[in-house]
This record gives structure tokens, sequence and C-alpha cells, in this order.
């Protein structure tokens, strides 16, 4: 039996007809080579609702000292994330010991963050709301400015029928938002989809490296070069300050020091690379998966030593370049915010 989500990717126009516009599903369609977005049933797509999430997620009047967003530190412009070693928070001042990382399809994320300690978008959204070093408020705070603001009122009602104003709304418009952030379509979508053309034949000889000897993708698998596992390559285990990883979330010996499996899509442009900014260059990433990683009491049996020599590193390097594509690049912050 299709969901009606199903449905309504057949027959948008009647949906449209039928339910109004704040109900139409009318959603994004994914770029090629992703599969569709699960829309919960429970906060389905809708124009509007996306729209509420945009001004939301940029607002910085939702913090405490009204100088961070959302997007301060997961700009669009690199791909959601900051291009900083550590995320500046209110005041500032510097809000953690972990990177920021992509929104980039998070939609198909079913864990958040580094150690996935929540696993809806919805249940993410409160954390940095509420986290006294990156936007200082709390739950109470954020329905109270948003309340103080006439011009959201409306909006509010545009996205769910009625005008109340509630954290829960907050972070279920602000989800929608995120899942309508995409990358694919990208020149190895294209290639993958039949047209050898957009492949040279460095980028080739990367591709077949990454699937192939180096086994990378035993890890950076599926449409979204994730298998959403933790593993342990040694990185926060190795020198101070310790960061457990999965660990402290699941309290299980297995998960010590492991992290979430990030996708590689516009992986070039989220540098600095791994949860603690230690990679400055790609060409850093590459030798550190050459030389096995860091060895260490629970490292993935994955993690090997590998035999690619320096032409070879360049043949990866570009193939990931491969992997940017679109879907996201049309997201912009707003010129102009509710009064
Ligand atoms: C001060 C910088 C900062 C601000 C502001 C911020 N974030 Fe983040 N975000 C981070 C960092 C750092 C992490 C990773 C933390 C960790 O894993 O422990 C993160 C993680 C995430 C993740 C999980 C991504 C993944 O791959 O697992 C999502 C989703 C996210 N943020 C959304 C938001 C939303 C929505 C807001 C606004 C309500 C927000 N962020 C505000 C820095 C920030
Ligand atoms: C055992 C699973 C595993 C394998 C195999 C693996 N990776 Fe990773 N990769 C991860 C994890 C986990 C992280 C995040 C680690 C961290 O930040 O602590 C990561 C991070 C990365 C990053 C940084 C991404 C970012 O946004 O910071 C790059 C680039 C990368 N891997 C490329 C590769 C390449 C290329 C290969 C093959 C040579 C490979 N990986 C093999 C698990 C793996």
């Amino acid at each position: 039996m299709p969901t009606r989500v199903q449905y309504q990717r057949l027959f948008p126009l009647l949906f449209t007809v039928l339910l109004g516009s704040q109900f139409t599903f009318a959603q994004p369609r994914e770029p090629l080579g992703l599969l569709p977005v699960e829309w919960p049933t429970d906060n389905p797509y809708s124009v509007a609702k996306a729209e509420l999430g945009r001004l939301l997620f940029f607002d910085k009047r939702l913090s405490s000292d009204g100088n961070v967003s959302c997007g301060s530190c997961h700009r669009p412009e690199l791909a959601f994330t900051d291009g900083l070693e550590f995320p500046k928070g209110v005041g500032g001042n510097r809000a953690g010991d972990r990177a920021t990382p992509s929104l980039i399809n998070r939609a198909y994320g079913r864990f958040q963050f580094w150690d996935g300690r929540t696993n809806t978008l919805e249940e993410q959204s409160a954390h940095p709301f509420e986290n006294q070093r990156e936007m200082g408020m709390s739950r109470d705070c954020v329905e109270d400015e948003l309340r103080r603001i006439p011009g959201y009122a409306p909006l509010f009602a545009k996205a769910f029928g009625n005008p109340k104003i509630s954290f829960d709304r907050v972070a279920q418009a602000i989800a929608t938002f995120e899942r309508t952030i995409l990358s694919g379509n990208s020149r190895f979508d294209r290639y993958m989809a039949g047209d050898r053309s957009q492949l040279q034949a460095n980028e080739l000889r990367g591709l077949q490296l990454f699937f192939g000897k180096a086994q990378c993708s035993s890890c950076h698998s599926g449409p979204n070069f994730t298998s959403e596992e933790f593993t342990n390559l040694g990185i926060g285990v190795d020198r101070p300050p310790l960061d457990k990883g999965r660990s402290v979330v699941t309290g299980r010996q297995e998960d010590w020091g492991a992290f979430k499996v990030p996708t590689l899509r516009e992986v070039s442009k989220t540098g600095p690379w791994m949860h603690d900014s230690r990679m400055k260059k790609l060409e850093n990433a590459m030798n550190f998966y050459r030389q096995g990683g860091i060895l260490n009491a629970g490292r993935d049996r994955r993690i090997v030593k590998l035999d690619f020599d320096d032409a070879e590193r360049a043949d990866l390097i570009e193939f990931l370049k491969t992997l940017d594509g679109e879907g996201w690049q049309q997201i912009v912050p707003p010129t102009k915010f509710p009064d």
C-alpha cells in the first residue's frame, strides 16, 4: 500500500487543490543519485513550514546575545559548516571541542551529532538553542522571543493551521527546512547513471581505489556515502582532550572512541576535516588512512595499512571532488526577517 506521501508524490496537484497550500507536499525533488526523502508522518513537508524553518534557522534574535543563529555555524556557502577548527558561539567565544559538521543530506541520517546522541532532526534542534556556549537560550526563551515579534504568528498559522507558537513547532519547522538541504547530481552520479564522459581518467582511478583496494566504501557506502555506523579510527582517543565518542552515549565498551561515519558529499568544502578538525588538507586525511589510522585498542578492523602511492592519493582526492553536487546552492539566508 503506498503511503500518503507516496500518493501525494504521484498526484501533487490533487493534493494541492484538496488540502490547500499550507499542506502541499510538493517537496523539492531529490537530485540524481539520492533516494526519496522519507518525511516523518507527524511532520510532513509543506512549503510554508520549510520557509518558516529557513527564517528560524537564520534568525539571530533567537540567541542570548542576538548574534548567533544556526546559520552562523552552518553557513550555506560552506555546505552548511563553518570552515573553523572549532565553532564560535554567543559572545564570540569558542563553543566546544568538536568541529561543526555539514548539514548536507541530513534527511537521510538516523543519528545526529558525531556521537549520535539524538536521532531525529526535530529532537536535535533543541540542543544548540539550549547549549549555553552555542546559542544560550532555553525553550521558553525561544518561545518568548518569537511571541515578541508579531510577524511570526501568521507564519506559524500558515505552516501549522493556527498561530500558536511553541518550541515543538519551531523544531518541526527547522527540521523540515533541514530536510531540503540535499546534494546529488554530482559528476559521480551522472557517471553512474550512464554518462561515461563525466569522469576523467584520474578520477576513475580514484573511484576504483575508493571502491576497490582502499575499501573506503566499506564505511562510506550507499547513496549518501555513509553506512551510518559509529567506528573507531583512533581520532579522539590518542591525545588530550580525550573524546570517547559514541561510548559516552551507549555506555558500551565496543563504542569507545567511535564516531559517526560522515557523508563524503561536498567533502571538498567541509574542511578542516574530522570531528576535531585535525586535518587541514584532504592529503592529510588520505595519509592518515594510508598509514592505517591510529592504532588503539578499539580500532575498527577495516582500518588497516593501505598500499597506494602519492599519485594514487591525488587520484583519490580528485575522485572525492567529483562528489560535489547540487540541490543546496539555492538555499540562501533570508534578506528580510519578520518584525
Ligand atoms: C556555535 C555553533 C553552532 C550553532 C549556533 C549551531 N550548531 Fe549545529 N552543530 C554544531 C556543532 C559543533 C555540531 C557537532 C556537535 C557534536 O557532534 O557534538 C553540530 C551538529 C549539528 C547537527 C548534527 C549534524 C550531524 O551530522 O550529525 C545538526 C542537524 C545541527 N547541528 C543543526 C543545528 C541547528 C538546527 C541549529 C540552530 C538551532 C544549530 N545546529 C546551531 C555547531 C553549531
Ligand atoms: C571503518 C570505517 C571507515 C573507513 C573504512 C573509511 N572511513 Fe572515512 N571516516 C570514517 C569516520 C568514522 C570518520 C569520522 C572520524 C572522526 O571525525 O573522528 C571519517 C571521516 C572521513 C573524512 C572526513 C570527513 C569530514 O567531513 O570531516 C574523509 C575525507 C574520509 N573519511 C575519507 C575516507 C576515505 C578516502 C577512505 C578510504 C581510504 C575512508 N574514509 C575510509 C570511517 C571510515
